[in-house]
């Protein structure tokens, strides 16, 4: 594991995350700390004045799904390569505000802080920041400014502005603007980092400005979308008279208010930022919506747009929220990580939930299976109409699935990409990229949550089917009987990343299996239930009637590798006639090792990036006995370095359910303040979504014990020894239940729906309104 490049700490505070004093060493860090985002903006926490002192930063303003396309160049290429990259563009930077106290201009890295406060609430859902500065002249000032992106209006997003001239009566400058001169960062040697394409991206269409309005509008060069961002901005300056003119430059817009300031006297601006575009709409209305969204805006006022955002996330938290009482670092990492979650999930059925969120350029704001196998749960069992919206995006993607199966020479079926933003496959280095065939059942494995967790039969009939059925016919494509009769599935690479082209990785297989049983098994039930709808499926993809029994067929004799002498199930075919990494010689600074080994040297040995099989006795819990569990865990530990931020967290899940709760809580603590504490030393980048979410599986399926298997719930819960209580909701099946679990007894609460069944420990629980709650001792079992 890498360390943090430099220490930090914050107050532990459950519902703020707060910086006292200006931490200079780690603002690169913070300004993904304290980035904000609703889904589609995201605004990095950086000053609104910018900062000139040395340390790192990245004044990135992006907007989910927006994206410039380039060429992928290969030296050496090959057939059926992915040809295009996407990727998620650095678009105007629409925070900016700059302050002149007479003729010195404002900037934290000059002068004296005398005092430095920023906090993000996470009830709020605003970032504030207080300080107190005295110029290299001496004029000192009060400086308060709030920010918000709204959750209500993807579009939107407010900053008011504060300022009191603490000694000082004089002239006072600010200027709000927009700057359109932006470009990505450049990746480097670092996969993970950003983009590898360099210099501007957006083309200057047209500037506006129209009194408080203004707005750039540009266009992107190959991927053909026009982006208009627009500001609108007031001030109030008390008695004094302010002097507005536009404030343009090349590629910069705004407006520049100068007044003289009297000592004592706050001035207030407030601006209000929007940005659309035609990935949205059609392109001549784009102008006229951002000055009607701006025009409202201002109208209402900021004070209303924060009311709105803390009624936004009163809703959210009275679903969502996971209280831990006892470990308050647990409790501050767990609501940050839900809180960044929903600030990154898109939920308007185009967009998803990128592997860094809005937060960053690291991995380009691809999507990847992250979402499904990691994300997805927690939206499902708490705002399940925004896990609807994460499907409703891969159906939108069901052609080009289709099209990306043909380029692979598979004549049915799709196949989903690897990363991508709009569904084209991204994925420029296949061995760890389209060789990943399991996001085919990634996806199905979440369809097939929705649909037991919903009952949602409409949307089944209407797109999960669809998309479930075609995916399945790949593994009929890549997948062949040996002499033995045993379906193989090869050269694919499963999730640990440190094993590439493989035959019959555990993990695919088992999941292919669940894959092609549940297709057969919903190609009966929309057949019976939704004739119409299945004939149109099975027109469109040209289904033979014959098929859903080849999928059983293959999902009853698929080859799933154990060894016998061991007792556990092998990775894949080769993987225990390797060598085992040399843990023992391997200098710390060496990790993660995909940046100091070269991949065939990771391939030939026994070493795990990540959890693969451990993956695999989470999601199919019920195919394994609690002795396989622990043989694997122990196995696997051994030799996994969690180089990869989404493993800790399902190593965690499995630890507790096999007993090792110490084990158990040290994984979880990793996970649940990977990126407050920076354990991975890359979270300047941006978040991980995937580890944050495990944060909320470690909780719930992990030290809850909770699992749905073909739909039924059952929970085995413990109670880790620091903690006092732990509490948390679930929606399933149009119930909403609490769990709250305390020394000596959980209770299992039926807080919305009529009935709902479930098991603890093995034991028939059955909640109804008239006996809504039950107390049961936690070691109780049937
Ligand atoms: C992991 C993948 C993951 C990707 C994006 C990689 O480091 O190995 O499993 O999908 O990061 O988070």
């Amino acid at each position: 594991m890498q360390q943090p490049s430099h220490s930090h700490t914050f107050p532990l505070d459950p519902w703020r995350l707060r910086e006292a004093g200006l931490d200079t060493a780690n603002n690169f860090l913070n300004e993904t700390l304290f980035a904000l985002g609703n889904g589609y903006i995201g605004l990095r926490g950086c000053h609104e004045e910018g900062y000139s002192g040395t340390a790192g930063s990245l004044d990135g303003t992006y907007l989910n799904g927006f994206y410039e396309s380039e060429p992928i160049v290969y030296p050496e290429s090959a057939y059926g390569l992915a040809k295009t990259n996407q990727f998620m563009l650095n678009v105007p930077n629409a925070k900016g505000i700059h302050l002149w106290v007479g003729d010195e201009r404002f900037d934290m890295a000059t002068g004296a802080l005398s005092a430095f406060e920023r906090t993000l609430d996470f009830r709020t859902g605003v970032l504030t920041r207080s300080l107190e500065w005295t110029s290299p002249g001496g004029k000192r000032i009060a400086l308060v400014s709030r920010r918000v992106v709204a959750f209500a209006n993807k579009h939107l997003f407010a900053i008011e502005y504060q300022l009191t001239p603490l000694n000082y009566s004089g002239a006072v400058t600010l200027v709000s603007q927009i700057d359109g001169a932006v470009k990505n960062q450049e990746a480097g040697d670092d996969p993970r980092v950003g983009s590898a394409v360099s210099g501007p991206a957006l083309q200057l269409v047209g500037i506006d400005q129209d009194g408080a309005f203004s707005s750039i509008t540009q266009r992107t060069h190959n991927s053909g979308f026009t982006l208009v961002s627009a500001i609108d901005t007031s001030v109030e300056s008390g008695g004094a008279q302010v002097r507005a003119s536009s404030h343009q430059q090349e590629q910069v817009a705004g407006q520049s208010f100068g007044f003289e300031a009297t000592s004592g006297e706050a001035v207030r601006l407030t601006k209000f930022g929007v940005y659309y575009s035609s990935r949205d709409y059609p392109e001549q209305e784009l102008a006229g919506l951002a000055r009607g969204a701006l025009a409202q805006a201002r109208a209402a006022g900021f004070e209303a747009l924060c009311a709105q955002q803390a009624a936004y996330l009163d809703a959210f938290w009275g679903e969502a929220d996971v209280e831990i009482a006892g470990d308050d670092a647990l409790q501050q990492g767990m609501r940050f990580n839900q809180y960044h979650l929903l600030q990154s999930v898109g939920r308007d059925g185009k967009t998803n939930i990128a592997a860094k969120g809005v937060t960053g350029e690291g991995y380009e704001g691809h999507y990847f299976w992250d979402t499904e196998i990691y994300i997805f749960p927690f939206f499902l069992y708490s705002k399940p109409e925004i896990a609807r919206k994460l499907l409703d995006y891969r159906y939108a993607g069901l052609p080009k699935a289709r099209e990306r199966a043909r380029q692979m020479s598979h004549a049915k079926g799709a196949l989903y990409p690897w990363r991508t933003i709009a569904g084209d496959e991204c994925s420029a280095y296949y061995p760890a990229g389209t060789a990943q065939y399991h996001i085919n059942a990634d996806i199905a494995y979440s369809i097939k949550l929705y649909f037991e967790a919903t009952g949602d039969l409409e949307f089944m009939a209407q797109a999960g089917a669809e998309i479930v059925l075609e995916t399945a016919r790949i593994w009929m494509g890549i997948g062949s009987y040996n002499r033995e009769g045993q379906f193989c599935i090869n050269e694919v690479t499963g999730p640990d990343e440190y094993t590439a082209l493989v035959n019959n990785n555990y993990y695919t297989n088992a999941m292919a299996r669940m894959h092609l049983n549940f297709a057969a098994d919903i190609a009966g039930t929309i057949g019976r239930e939704r004739p119409a709808e299945f004939a149109r499926i099975a027109l469109a993809a040209q289904l033979e009637g014959s098929e859903p029994a080849e999928w059983r067929r293959a999902a009853d004799h698929m080859a799933l590798p154990y060894d016998a002498a061991l007792g556990i199930h092998e990775q894949d075919d080769s993987f225990l006639s390797k060598k085992v990494w040399d843990f023992a010689s391997t200098p710390k600074e060496n990790y993660p090792l995909l940046l100091n080994y070269h991949p065939l040297v990771i391939y030939r040995h026994q070493v795990c990036k990540q959890a693969d099989v451990v993956l695999a006795l989470l999601l199919l819990s019920d195919q394994f006995t609690l002795e396989d569990k622990k043989r694997d865990f122990d196995y696997y530990e051994a030799v996994t370095t969690h180089d990869s931020s989404l493993s800790s967290c399902i190593f965690s899940i499995i630890a507790s359910e096999v007993g090792y709760h110490d084990k158990a809580y040290d994984y979880f603590m990793e996970t649940a303040r990977l990126d407050l504490d920076d354990t991975h030393g890359n979270t300047h980048y941006g978040v991980h979504t995937a580890a944050m979410a495990g944060t909320w599986m470690g909780v719930a399926y992990g030290f809850a014990g909770m699992r749905v298997t073909d739909g039924a719930l059952r929970f085995a819960p413990t109670l880790p020894a620091k903690w006092q209580h732990y509490q948390f909701k679930i929606h399933i099946r149009g119930a909403l239940l609490q769990v709250r679990v305390e020394p000596g007894h959980v209770e299992y609460t039926l807080l919305h729906g009529a009935s709902l069944g479930f098991t603890h420990r093995g034991r028939e629980v059955a909640l109804t309104t008239a006996a809504p709650s039950v107390r049961i001792n936690p070691e109780d079992a049937a």
